[in-house]
C-alpha cells in the first residue's frame, strides 16, 4: 500500500554543497528519519549540526520512489478481479500522451492544474512568482531570466501573482508520462507532466511535475492499475479521451504531488535541478506562502565536480564504490545523501568532466569496465545527453533516441507483466536493454 509520512523534515544547507561543510548524509541528519528520494523523511528529525536550516512541512506526501521494482513479484493472487489482460499496448495511449486533444486542453492538463497540485493556496500563482525568482536566489547557483518571465507576467496578468490565470503563461504541456515501470513498494509508478516555455528569449527552459499512481481501492495492487493503464491502447478514441481525463482528475492533485523537475539552459551551461515542499522561513512571505519550492540534493545524481577535487569526501567517495561495485554496476544501490549535488550541469561546446575513479584498486576498475558509465548514467546531466540533446521531449513533442527506445522497452515491461502476471525487476536509469553509456 501506499506509504504516507506524516511529517516531512528537509535539512538543507544554504551554502553550495561543493564549497559548505558537507552536512551528514541524511540517515544522521535526519536520525530517525528516512530518506525518500531526495528528502528526509521521518517523524523524529534533529538539524545537523553542519546545516544552516532546517524545515520542518507540515504535509503528508507520498515518498518519492524511482527505485528498482521488486524482483520478479506475482501479482496473481491480487488480480481476480482485473479482468483478462488486454492486447499488446500502444505507446501513445498506455505510456505517452502527446494527443493535442489532451496536452492543448487546459481543462484537462495546464501548468494552472499543476501548480494548483503543488501549492497551498490550490491556485499556485504566487508559488509559481516566487520559483521562478527563486533561481536568481539560490548561493549555489544563480539564474536570473527566470525572474523575467514572472515580471512580465505581472505586467500582463496582474500585479497580484495569486489572481493570475496561469493557462495564459507563456508555457506549453508537452506530454503527460505514465511511468507504470517504477511501480515499487511505495506506489505504482509516477503520473508526469512536462511543459516547455514558450517564451521568446528565456529559452529552453523544461519543468516536469511528478504525481504518485496508487493501488487500485478494489484490489490493493499495483497489477490492477497496470491493467487500467495497459486498456487505454484498445479504446476507441472518445473513450480513451474520458479515461485520460478520470486519469488526470484523479492524479494532479495536492495528495499525488511528489516533486517538480526543471532542466534549461536561459544562461550557460545546461543545468538541471529537483523542486521539493518545504516550509518558507522567510518571515515577509510566510503569511501568503506557508510552504515553497526549495532544491534538494539531486536524486542518483553524483557530484562529478565537487567529488574530483579530492579530500575526505573523496576518499568516502571511493571507499562506498569499492565497497558496492557489483551493485553499482548494475544500478540497483541507492547513492548516498552526501555525494549528491543540489543542482547539475552539462557543458554543450566541450565535453563533460566524467567523476574520475582513477584512485580505485585497479582490480576493481577491471572487474567492471564500466562502473563508472553505469554509476553515471542514473544521473540527470548524463542520462539527458548521453543518448539525447538535453531535453527528452522537446517543444515540438517529438522525444529524444533515448526516450524512444525506452517508450519500446516501456511497452515490453507492460506487455509482459499484463500478460504474465509477473513484474520483471528494473534497475535504476535505463529501462532498455543496452543503452548508450557515456564517453
Ligand atoms: C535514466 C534517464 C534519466 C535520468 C537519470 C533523468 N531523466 Fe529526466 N527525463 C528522462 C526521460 C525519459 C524523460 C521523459 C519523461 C519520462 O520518461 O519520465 C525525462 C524528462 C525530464 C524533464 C522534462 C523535460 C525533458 O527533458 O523531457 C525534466 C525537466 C527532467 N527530466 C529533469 C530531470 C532531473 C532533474 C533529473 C535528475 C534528478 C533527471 N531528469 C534524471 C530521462 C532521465
Amino acid at each position: 500500500m501506499l506509504r504516507t509520512r506524516s511529517v516531512i523534515i528537509i535539512t538543507l544547507a544554504l551554502l553550495a554543497c561543493t564549497e559548505a561543510p558537507e552536512p551528514a548524509p541524511c540517515g544522521s541528519a535526519c536520525r530517525d528519519a528516512e530518506c525518500a528520494g531526495d528528502a528526509c523523511v521521518g517523524t523524529d528529525a534533529s538539524p545537523d549540526a553542519n546545516t544552516d536550516m532546517m524545515v520542518v512541512a507540515d504535509v503528508s506526501i507520498p515518498e518519492p520512489d524511482v527505485g528498482p521494482a521488486d524482483v520478479g513479484e506475482s501479482d496473481a493472487q491480487h488480480a481476480a478481479d482485473a479482468g483478462p489482460p488486454p492486447g499488446p499496448v500502444d505507446r501513445e495511449r498506455s505510456l505517452v500522451w502527446i494527443d493535442p486533444a489532451i496536452v492543448d486542453d487546459p481543462e484537462m492538463v495546464s501548468l494552472a492544474r499543476t501548480m494548483s497540485a503543488a501549492s497551498d493556496d490550490r491556485h499556485g500563482g504566487r508559488l509559481f512568482d516566487w520559483t521562478l525568482r527563486r533561481f536568481g536566489t539560490t548561493p549555489f547557483s544563480v539564474r536570473e531570466d527566470q525572474a523575467n518571465i514572472a515580471d512580465e507576467l505581472r505586467t500582463t496578468l496582474g500585479p497580484d501573482p495569486s489572481t493570475w490565470d496561469l493557462t495564459q503563461a507563456p508555457f506549453i504541456v508537452t506530454a503527460v508520462h505514465l511511468r507504470i515501470d517504477l511501480a515499487g513498494e511505495q506506489h505504482c509508478g509516477e503520473f508526469r507532466v512536462s511543459f516547455s516555455t514558450t517564451h521568446a528569449v528565456v529559452q529552453p527552459f523544461h519543468l516536469i511535475f511528478l504525481f504518485s499512481m496508487v493501488p487500485q481501492p478494489e484490489s490493493g495492487d499495483c497489477y490492477s492499475h497496470a491493467v487500467r493503464l495497459a486498456r487505454l491502447s484498445e479504446m476507441t478514441h472518445a473513450d480513451f479521451l474520458v479515461a485520460a481525463r478520470e486519469l488526470l482528475d484523479e492524479h494532479l492533485t495536492p495528495e499525488r504531488f511528489i516533486i517538480m523537475e526543471t532542466g534549461e539552459f536561459t544562461f550557460f551551461p545546461w543545468e538541471w535541478r529537483q523542486w521539493v515542499r518545504v516550509q518558507n522561513t522567510d518571515p515577509e512571505t510566510v503569511a501568503a506562502l506557508p510552504f515553497v519550492l526549495e532544491n534538494p540534493r539531486l536524486f542518483q545524481t553524483v557530484d562529478a565536480e565537487g567529488l574530483n577535487r579530492g579530500g575526505a569526501r573523496t576518499r568516502a567517495f571511493l571507499s562506498w564504490v569499492a565497497e558496492n561495485a557489483a551493485a553499482i554496476n548494475a544500478r540497483t544501490i541507492l547513492i548516498p545523501e552526501e555525494f549528491r549535488p543540489r543542482f547539475a550541469t552539462a557543458p554543450t561546446a566541450i565535453p563533460r568532466t566524467p567523476v574520475s575513479l582513477y584512485d580505485l584498486d585497479p582490480a576493481i576498475s577491471w572487474r567492471y569496465p564500466d562502473l563508472r558509465k553505469n554509476l553515471e548514467i542514473i544521473g540527470c546531466p548524463v542520462c539527458h545527453t548521453a543518448d539525447a540533446e538535453f531535453v527528452q521531449t522537446n517543444a515540438d513533442r517529438t522525444f529524444s533516441e533515448f526516450y524512444d527506445k525506452e517508450l519500446d522497452a516501456r511497452a515490453e515491461f507492460l506487455d509482459t507483466w499484463v500478460q504474465t502476471r509477473r513484474r520483471s525487476a528494473v534497475p535504476f536509469g535505463p529501462l532498455q536493454r543496452d543503452p548508450v553509456l557515456p564517453d
